[in-house]
């Protein structure tokens, strides 16, 4: 059996890379792996945040993945570099592809991010923006509210709406003309709808997800690992919480019937 792409997040937001992998890459089989027992990683401390990635992959590579994708912002911006010394193989992280994609849209240099407050603390985004593009202005904003939210499947009610246009405000009235908003955590995508109601035509939403499945594409192909199959792949999915709720979100999400499988983590791996 061809060796799958595993990808990681806190909960359900790596899903939106899963599906961008899936439309981009359709041969290629996938591990996922929802901490949703743990969600939201966001207010964690950093050290905390790197031991429960670590968990993850230590729990994933039993499939033998030949890659490895952290499709959560906040385990990006601190545990990218612990994780590469982990494995042999190789990870691929969600913050420089998102910056990427937000210079190519960009057209008056002043690009939002959006994320958890562990990554806008990181500065994670300001930084990969600055790097690529020393003269980029860059406005962020933590919205803490938004992840439970999406963890719980509310998307469109109007206490979602509320929590947008409240978290968005400082954003909305920003006196330069800021054009791209980076969805800087991967659960952002469900809220899309709301968040562009809230910012309005001129702001384009940049989701990292596209980028990530491009990097993936390139990484995979540079070392001579792209699937050849021609066989459909049977993806997999593991959650560490409530199997019904993830398994809910995530059918609608991708759009298709999806092999869940819940993991009991230790008490040790709670506390
Ligand atoms: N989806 C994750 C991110 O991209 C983490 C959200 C959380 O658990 O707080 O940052």
């Amino acid at each position: 059996m061809q060796q799958p792409i595993a990808i990681l997040d806190s909960g359900v937001g790596g899903l939106t890379v899963a599906k961008e992998v899936m439309r981009q890459l359709p041969k290629e089989r996938i591990v996922y792996f929802g901490d949703t027992a743990r969600t939201p990683y966001g207010p964690r401390p950093a050290g905390e945040i790197i031991r429960f990635t670590e968990e993850i992959v230590d729990y994933l590579v039993q499939y033998e993945p030949k890659m490895i994708v952290i499709a959560c912002n906040t385990a990006t911006a601190v545990a990218l570099e612990p994780i590469k010394k982990q494995v042999r193989v190789p990870v691929v992280g969600v913050i420089y592809p998102g910056a990427r994609a937000a210079l190519g849209r960009t057209r008056t240099g002043v690009v939002g991010v959006i994320g958890t407050e562990g990554t806008i603390k990181s500065r994670a985004y300001e930084m990969a923006l600055m790097q690529l593009s020393p003269n980029v202005h860059v406005i962020s904003q933590a919205c803490p509210t938004f992840v439970p939210l999406v963890e719980q499947g509310n998307f469109r009610s109007e206490e979602t709406y509320e929590a947008v246009r409240s978290s968005l405000l400082h954003l909305r009235e920003y006196p330069l003309e800021l054009d791209c908003l980076i969805l800087g955590c991967t659960h952002y995508p469900f809220l899309a709808e709301a968040i562009s109601e809230v910012m309005g035509p001129k702001v384009a939403l940049i989701n990292s997800a596209e980028e990530t499945a491009r990097e993936i594409r390139s990484v995979l192909k540079m070392h001579g690992k792209l699937a050849v199959t021609e066989r459909m792949p049977v993806h997999r999915f593991f959650c560490s919480g409530q199997p019904a709720v993830f398994k809910a979100i995530a059918q609608q999400w991708l759009g298709e019937q999806i092999e869940l499988t819940p993991v009991v983590w230790q008490i040790s791996h709670i506390g």
